[in-house]
């Protein structure tokens, strides 16, 4: 059914869903393996899409930290809203990563922790990417981390304009395989 789902949404909106198919166990366990979930106090995931990474952290977090997760396509956010609708502190919003500066105000939040994210910036349009890379790197803790993936490294300097440190580490088990990346300032 997810899968069902997925394809429909990617033959719909090819350059946002940008995946024909939801991202494997071990992608979803490499991308969320290093946070410290003790720790954090506030983490934001942009386009969850059917909740690959959403359900490992929301498994993994403590209740009193808050979870704000941003998914563009409303048929993504409705599935999501229902699936997670007895979580504490999370906070779902039909919205795209671009204004995420706005929705943190609304809840009073200056910075977070960790961003995760499932977009595609390989097909997603550059000055939207843009827009979305700066505000993440503005609303990083001082040791916080932007974690992504992506299924080439087309977009490595990219990345490398906005953050000092990069490590990378290649899931073969995905379809494509994919890469991790953890961005730090
Ligand atoms: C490649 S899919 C990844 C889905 C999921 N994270 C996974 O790994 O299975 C990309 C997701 O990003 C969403 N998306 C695209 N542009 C977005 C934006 N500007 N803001 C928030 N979500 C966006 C799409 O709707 C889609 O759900």
């Amino acid at each position: 059914m997810e899968i069902i789902n997925f394809i429909k949404q990617y033959i719909k909106n090819p350059r946002t869903v940008g995946a024909i198919a939801p991202s494997s166990e071990k992608l979803a366990y490499r991308m969320v393996e290093d946070i410290n979930f003790l720790n954090a106090t506030c983490i934001v995931e942009y386009g969850p899409g059917t909740g690959a990474f959403t359900e490992k952290i929301l498994n993994k977090k403590k209740n009193s930290t808050i979870f704000i997760v941003i998914e563009y396509n409303i048929e993504f956010y409705q599935i999501l809203k229902e699936e997670f609708k007895d979580e504490p502190n999370f906070i779902l919003i039909n919205g795209s990563a671009e204004n995420v500066k706005e929705y943190l105000s609304k809840y009073n939040i200056d910075k977070v922790d960790y961003i995760v994210s499932g977009l595609p910036f390989a097909s997603l349009p550059e000055d939207m990417s843009k827009r979305i890379l700066s505000s993440t790197k503005e609303i990083l803790k001082y040791k916080g981390e932007f974690i992504t993936f992506q299924y080439s490294l087309f977009k490595m300097k990219l990345f490398k304009t906005y953050f000092g440190k990069i490590k990378r580490k290649k899931v073969h088990l995905n379809l494509p395989p994919a890469y991790v990346l953890k961005c730090k300032n």
